[in-house]
């Protein structure tokens, strides 16, 4: 057996899967779906063939044909808690073979949000979290971004429901009897009250990058490939209308400077409140918070950052999640390009500047676990979702500043095209980069020290704070706020949501607690209607020990599921000794919001939790 991810049982001596055929009855009144997977080989295989799962339960292998049972069997009997378990199916030179199985309440990737947690209230909603490695939890597959697969979809839903996919939408139509295969009996696919909707994705995709929602879901088009998806009735819908509307202007920015669009459509699904992530970069349908719909056009960064993985991450993705960097260093690198042209220098330089901030706030936090601060970490045995930090995002985008600087930036957008053409729809590893680097810009090596960059820990001496006059200005004016200044209304006249971020997350940790209700009495910043706003003023006022903060605090933590906002209040609140009072609140907090957060921030938190108890 040879392992090609540490995250995947997969084996590197096997096939991979090139196509899959999924059918899915979803059953609301259970949080579960009943399904079957037909899995595509690209020839037939005599064998063992190993397949990732997780939380699943029912499991059974199929000859595609007769039907007949096929052998399989499940490792380890005890799951991994972090990956699960391996289904090995025996093959008799199959080129397919039908999977079927059912999800469990536990399946991570799922969260069935019940009428009560919807903005409409009325009806209730699923959607998916793949990444990094959930995707086993909805069906068995190779779940190791170095495989690839194209897939098509049938999903059984309540016909007051419609249904979305990163993925082309085919057809709307009643269900046919038979067609489910052993997935389902046509008793439960044909019952009256149930509609089938059909997808197809026709380019070979990422695991991770698999993605539905289903749930009482409008649309507005705001552009000739964008239309925008949500629950919540057309408040919601028109205010998401109006945010987004500079979307295409941004695809366009995007093609002139990383080549053509390969995904035809760019759509965009904003989430129940519980959404995990900010945005997740699901191809052709991006998911996103509803907290980036702020009204003020700001939500318009996190729209660029998850349009630019449609070329880094979801044209050219990393092998494993030890090359996450790829992913993510290069989109956050190509967020601030197309931030520069549409919004200017200024924008892109805070930006660049609340991510030097977050950069070095991860050394503090893995200053025992310096592994984590490597672009290229070892992760056998850890769950990325634990690990998950602004490493691979800002040092990544350090890194290829960097690169930037040397060469110019005429020759390293020249670079960036002919990387992203050389590489599209694969996978690869950081060693690839690193060989088309210096082939494509002979002698780099010698101008800049890529070995302490991707296997050294911390940051570089020769990354670089960015310079520009407002970030300048708000960094020393936050340095000030210790030495009891206040900026005046002059000085913080034309902020907007990011400069106060910025200002907020510069100020020293432990301020007088006169000083912070002080601030907030002149400039109102624990009702910013700015979430980033509200969070970093939330998680001052904790540390500087503001306890008439803390019913907000309880509100906000009740009011959001993303984890970017859950992480550093909960933090916040545990960290440190002798804090027993906040100790109790985040524990009665965490009980009391818990089922409506999704179980991957249920985990992250439960995990804060226990390191401080
Ligand atoms: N791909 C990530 C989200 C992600 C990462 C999900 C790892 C699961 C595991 C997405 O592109 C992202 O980075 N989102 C950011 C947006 C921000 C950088 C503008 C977020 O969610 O905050
Ligand atoms: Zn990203």
């Amino acid at each position: 057996m040879a392992l090609l991810d540490p995250h995947s049982f997969a084996d590197a001596s096997h096939p991979f899967a090139t196509h899959v055929s999924l059918t899915f009855y979803l059953d609301f009144a259970t949080s579960t779906i009943l399904g079957s997977a037909l899995l595509t080989l690209p020839s037939p295989h005599m064998g063992p063939l190993t397949l990732d799962t997780r939380s699943l339960s029912n499991l059974s292998a199929l000859d595609p044909l007769s039907l007949s049972p096929l052998p399989f069997s499940l490792s380890p009997s005890n799951p991994d808690p972090v990956l699960g378990q391996s289904l090995t199916v025996s093959l008799s030179s199959h080129s397919s073979l039908l999977l079927t199985f059912s999800t469990t309440p536990a399946s991570s990737a799922l969260q069935w949000l019940s009428p009560a947690q919807t903005s409409s209230r009325s009806h209730p909603f699923v959607f998916t979290q793949c990444q990094s490695i959930h995707a086993r939890s909805i069906f068995p597959c190779q779940d190791t971004p170095a495989a690839r697969i194209r897939f098509s979809a049938k999903l059984n839903l309540p016909r007051p429901l419609s249904a979305v996919m990163a993925a082309a939408h085919l057809a709307r139509r009643d269900p046919a009897p038979g067609e489910a295969g052993p997935a389902c009996p046509d008793a439960l696919w044909c019952a009256q009250d149930r509609v089938v909707e059909e997808f197809a994705m026709n380019q070979p995709i990422p695991p991770y990058l698999f993605a539905f929602a289903a749930g009482d879901i409008g649309f507005r088009d705001v552009g000739p490939r964008t239309r925008v998806y949500a629950e919540g009735g057309t408040a919601m819908l028109d205010a998401a209308a109006r945010e987004f509307a500079g979307t295409e202007e941004m695809i366009r920015v995007g093609e002139a400077l990383f080549g053509p669009y390969e995904w035809e459509r760019f759509d965009l699904l904003v989430l129940p409140p519980s959404f995990p992530y900010g945005g997740m970069e699901n191809p052709r349908m991006v998911f996103l918070t509803p907290t980036v719909i702020k009204g003020d056009a700001s939500g318009a960064q996190v729209v660029a950052h998850e349009l630019a993985h449609s070329w880094t991450g979801n044209l050219i993705t990393n092998k494993t999640n030890e090359d996450f960097w790829l992913n993510e260093g290069f989109t956050t690198y190509a967020e601030r390009r197309i931030v520069e042209m549409v919004q200017g220098e200024e924008r892109a330089a805070l930006n660049t500047g609340i991510g030097w901030r977050g950069l070095n706030e991860e050394m503090e936090r893995f200053k025992d676990n310096m592994e984590f601060t490597k672009l290229k970490p070892k992760l056998a045995g850890i769950d990325p979702d634990d690990v998950y930090s602004q490493v691979p995002y800002e040092k990544g985008f350090q890194f290829l500043w960097r690169i930037e600087r040397q060469i110019g930036r005429p020759a390293f957008d020249e670079f960036l095209k002919k990387y992203i053409s050389t590489f599209k729809f694969q996978s690869i590893d950081t060693e690839t980069f690193l060989e088309f680097l210096k082939a494509n810009v002979p002698g780099i090596e010698n101008q800049i020290d890529l070995k302490l960059w991707v296997e050294g820990t911390g940051i570089p001496p020769d990354a670089m704070e960015p310079v520009s006059t407002i970030y300048t200005k708000i960094v020393s004016l936050a340095k000030d706020f210790n030495a009891g200044r206040m900026p005046r209304e002059d000085e913080v006249a034309d902020w907007h949501g990011q400069e106060w971020e910025l200002y907020l997350e510069n100020v020293p940790k432990a301020v007088e607690a006169s000083q912070v209700a002080a601030l907030d009495a002149r400039y109102r910043l624990a009702e910013s209607r700015d979430w980033e706003v509200k969070v970093a003023f939330l998680q001052l006022a904790i540390s500087s020990g503001c306890k008439e903060y803390f019913g907000e605090v309880e509100k906000t933590l009740k009011q959001v599921g993303r984890m970017k906002y859950l992480r550093p209040l909960y933090t916040a609140l545990v960290q440190g000794t002798g804090r027993d009072e906040e100790k109790m609140l985040a524990k009665r907090i965490f009980a009391e919001a818990h089922d409506g957060y999704h179980p991957i921030a249920q985990g992250v938190v439960e995990s804060i939790l226990s390191k401080h108890s």
